[in-house]
């Protein structure tokens, strides 16, 4: 837990963080990828943080690796690369920096340390955990197999390195369909969303799918008779839904698909209205490279990526405090999972 007036105080010592029209001003070609979601005022005393950041990143040699889901500020101010948890993934594999700074939750934190060992990772707020992965253990996939002998199991990767450990390939909301599709067997195991385990069985019907019952607290919110209300509230709005809501959810939104899959929808699409039905801040990072599509609420925060602030990132960058460790032999066996993920992935051009 952090005491954030202290950590306000300690981080005043070491950087000027006032808030400054004139630095805001400096830094408008920043801004002006956020401009439509963040106010002026906001910016002002955003910009501070954003330099002292982006001037502690060149010293530490350090790339900081933003989440569709994080805050603008986070994702257009700081981030040197932005997306989904596949594609962050595989900018962990691919960076050479010496410092990697996970903006996003712990077990996409894990995942970099997983694939990048002699990297230092750094988890801004070691709080920022998430439901699906505090849903199942190494035990829960044990159980699995006891059940159903002989499946593969195919884990996502919002889990721990110890559930990555137990499975036999990772997989995200973006190779799901085709991952499970390119497996040599009838039954396949899928931990631990319940929800975009059905999506993927509807989607794969040649397979029989069985699953975990874990769910996110974010998307599992969603029934399609809100859907259906927000047709009626706002007609005409193209509704986009995350494969972790529930299958009734995604069979009456016009397009269901990973966070990239969305943007890369609502980017080719282009459609006057969107009300995205997935976290908050995906439609405020997109919203400022399309300024065609009006998009609509709700808005429904994740609250373990909304613990990620520009506070905590300099701090954790300025001490060096947030390293990730994960058991060299429990790391070993992760990281053949989320490697034959990879791996996979790319041989089907995903
Ligand atoms: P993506 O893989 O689509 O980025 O999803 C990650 C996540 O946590 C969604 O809730
Ligand atoms: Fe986990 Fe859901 Fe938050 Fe994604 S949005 S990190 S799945 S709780």
């Amino acid at each position: 837990m952090f005491d954030l007036p202290a950590l306000r105080a300690e981080l005043s010592e070491k950087y000027d963080l006032t808030p400054s029209p004139k630095l805001a001003e400096e830094m408008s070609d920043i801004y002006a990828r956020m401009s439509r979601v963040v106010t002026p005022a906001d910016w002002i005393i955003y910009a501070p943080y954003v330099k002292a950041i982006n001037d502690l990143k060149a010293k530490r040699n350090a790339v900081i690796l933003g989440h569709n889901y994080m805050t603008p500020e986070i994702y257009h101010g700081i981030s040197d690369f932005g997306g989904d948890s596949l594609q962050l993934a595989i900018k962990a594999t691919e960076v050479e920096a010496d410092v990697i700074v996970q903006c996003g939750v712990h077990f996409m934190a894990e995942t970099s340390k997983i694939l990048s060992p002699s990297k230092t990772v750094l988890m801004p707020d070691m709080d920022a955990g998430c439901s699906l992965a505090e849903s199942i253990t190494a035990e829960g996939v044990e159980e699995m197999r006891r059940r159903y002998p002989g499946a593969p199991v195919v884990t996502y990767v919002n889990t721990t390195a110890e559930v990555k450990a137990a499975s036999d390939i990772c997989c995200t909301s973006s190779n799901a369909a085709q991952i499970v599709a390119a497996l040599d067997a009838d039954t396949i195991i899928m931990t631990p969303d319940q929800y975009l385990a059905q999506n993927i069985a509807r989607d794969v019907p040649q397979k029989n799918i069985v699953w975990w019952e874990g769910s996110c607290i974010v998307h599992e919110q969603y029934s399609a008779q809100d859907l259906r209300d927000f047709r009626e509230w706002n007609p005409g709005t193209r509704l986009i839904a995350h494969p972790e809501c529930p299958p009734d959810v995604c069979d009456e939104a016009d397009y269901s698909g990973s966070t990239s899959g969305i943007i890369k929808y609502v980017t080719d699409e282009k459609p006057e209205k969107a009300l995205l039905i997935t976290e908050c801040s995906m439609a405020s990072n997109i919203a400022d490279q399309l300024p065609e599509v009006d998009f609509v609420g709700p808005c429904n925060m994740c609250p373990y990526m909304k613990k990620i602030t520009l506070e905590k990132v300099l701090y954790s960058l300025d001490t060096m405090t947030g390293q990730i460790e994960v058991d060299p032999t429990v790391a070993e066996k992760a990281r053949l999972a989320v490697e034959r993920m990879i791996d996979l992935s790319r041989k089907l051009g995903i």
